[in-house]
């Protein structure tokens, strides 16, 4: 399934990075995830930037996401075509808190927030 942006996806938008390191985005340990899909979808909405392991792999598939300047949320576990769903429904809405309650579950407190820094 293919998604077409809303709106322009400009500089107003969430910044959004996607991991697709060694564990993330790996059709070995994830092979019921469509991770192009799940890239597509996100980026159709916020401005996405595919990154390298932000050293969370226990998470995976991470997406940690920039609502605002000095804010993140970091998401684990992305593993299904609903939770993508749901995460670009609130990336579209522009990433009010509080978090939909069933973000909220797979939002965590990374080890270290040097990726994002
Ligand atoms: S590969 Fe994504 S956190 Fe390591």
């Amino acid at each position: 399934m293919t998604t077409t942006p809303d709106h322009p996806v400009d500089d107003s938008r969430p910044r959004v990075l996607v991991c697709r390191g060694c564990c993330c985005g790996s059709e070995q340990k994830h092979p019921d995830v469509d991770h192009d899909e799940q890239i597509a979808e996100i980026s159709s909405v916020a401005r996405t930037r595919v990154v390298d392991c932000v050293d969370e792999c226990t998470y995976s598939n991470v997406v940690v996401v920039r609502p605002r300047p000095g804010e993140s949320v970091w998401f684990g576990r992305l593993n299904s075509a609903v939770l993508t769903r749901e995460l670009r429904n609130w990336l579209d809405a522009g990433a009010p808190r509080p978090l939909p309650p069933i973000l909220d579950v797979f939002s965590f407190e990374p080890r270290s927030r040097a990726a994002t820094e």
